[in-house]
């Protein structure tokens, strides 16, 4: 066995059957994190509600498995609801995000009765009260709070802070405001409040202060206005493992935290407990996918550089471009061969800064060989594109060895199709 294995599959045989750049997603791997949520959440404490952001990773098979496995789903677009609507997902496990949905968003998941929408501001409450009203629904809301927290992360990434385009902000009496606004109306139930801090979090110093800080809303809205908090969600945001150091932290470390305080919170305010929800993204899926290439190019700039380059790059993973993230990789056909030369992993674009990796350690590399990029599972397919005309890659599931096409490979007339 001196090829890489992924789900118990040659990734070298998986590239040769097809074909590169490819995403390879481990069902496995999604299941285990999701038995961890069951385990280590779900069953662990009651009133309790784990979805997933889909923003992540979403195919209609991702839909499918993240069904069968009993969680819900965070949408943030038509797009990803209307995904979730064709493989018939519990439409009320749906939470739909978005800090501009338009009309035609909201009409399409107050049709289909989603579970939840969260409001990110005080303008949609009317076009959610109207449109309901054609419907003859009630739709069940949260408001999105910004808690005014900073998170250790990048500050692209980075959403609880007062200066940020998510969420209404706590000090303005916008909440109260909005609140007695909702209360009145006859086709919204507002069940609670929602913040997310940011992504890529190893710390949950952050989720305690901002849990301090909502339930500290959920008694003053209490108090003032007789309103009682039924459920909290507190969004996403677990780190995962890249390259160096920052090992993916077991999911209790943070649920944990959040649920002591939530705990903690309620006992000294006086609060029954509200339902809590959390919607984690990347730590389900990110480090369950791989991204295999084909090396082409050597080019070696004596004592200076050496660029390795693949057949992708950042129309397949734009995260080293954007936010000079980190990969780790390893030559798939070379996965016992000695580490002893340092080069760069370049993709095919016109473009500088279209770095996958720099200074990666490999054995004697040639043209031919395959690379295989580890912890591509979040944020890259979700978040590929078209650049240089570059057709998107297939992504084959795997489980227990074997291995089964879920999104073809996209063709140049695919590109084409809807040019007049
Ligand atoms: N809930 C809300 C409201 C969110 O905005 C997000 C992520 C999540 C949950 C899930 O966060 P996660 O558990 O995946 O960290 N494209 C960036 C990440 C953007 C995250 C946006 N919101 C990246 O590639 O790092």
């Amino acid at each position: 066995m001196s090829n890489f294995y992924f789900g118990e599959c040659d990734t070298v045989e998986l590239a040769k059957k097809y074909g590169t750049p490819l995403y390879v997603i481990s069902e496995d791997y999604i299941k285990e994190r999701c038995d961890e949520i069951k385990h280590d959440f779900l069953l662990k404490y009651k009133k309790t509600m784990a979805v997933y952001a889909s923003k992540a990773f979403l195919t209609k098979e991702m839909a499918r498995i993240i069904a069968r496995e009993g969680l819900g789903l965070d949408v943030v677009s038509g797009g990803e609801l209307y995904t979730a609507v064709k493989v018939n997902f519990p439409m009320d496990k749906i939470i739909f995000h978005g800090n501009n949905k338009t009309e035609e968003e909201l009409e399409l998941a107050i049709k289909n009765n989603v579970g939840r929408i969260v409001i990110d501001n005080l303008r949609e409450i009317d076009l959610i009260e109207k449109t309901a009203e054609k419907y003859d629904k009630r739709v069940n809301i949260l408001f999105r709070i910004s808690p005014g927290v900073n998170s250790h992360t990048h500050k692209y990434i980075s959403t609880g802070q007062v200066d940020s385009k998510f969420g209404i902000p706590l000090d303005d009496n916008i909440i109260h405001r909005g609140i007695k606004k909702v209360i009145n109306y006859k086709h919204i139930k507002l069940l609670g409040f929602h913040f997310h801090i940011g992504s890529q979090l190893f710390e949950n110093d952050t989720y305690i202060r901002a849990v301090r800080v909502i339930a500290g809303l959920m008694k003053e809205v209490k108090d003032e206005l007789g309103f009682i908090t039924k459920e909290l969600n507190t969004g996403g945001g677990y780190g995962i493992h890249y390259a160096g150091k920052g090992e993916r932290k077991p999911l209790k470390y943070f649920t944990d935290a959040i649920m002591g305080e939530l705990e903690k919170c309620c006992t000294e305010y006086n609060l029954e407990r509200p339902l809590l929800m959390i919607e984690p993204g990347r730590w389900i899926i990110g480090e369950g996918g791989i991204t295999l290439y084909t090396i082409g190019t050597i080019k070696n700039i004596p004592g200076v550089r050496t660029y390795v380059a693949v057949d992708g790059g950042m129309p397949d993973n734009p995260r080293p471009s954007l936010y000079s993230a980190k990969y780790e990789a390893v030559v798939a056909n070379k996965i016992l061969d000695e580490r002893n030369e340092i080069v760069t992993i370049a993709g095919k674009c016109c473009e500088t800064g279209d770095i996958l990796i720099w200074d990666l350690k490999v054995p004697k590399i040639e043209s031919g060989d395959i690379l295989a990029i580890i912890s591509t599972g979040a944020y890259n397919y979700s978040m590929a594109s078209n650049y240089n005309r570059i057709p998107k890659p297939a992504v084959v599931m795997v489980s227990q060895g074997k291995d089964k096409l879920i999104v073809k490979r996209e063709s140049y007339d695919d590109m084409l199709k809807n040019e007049i």
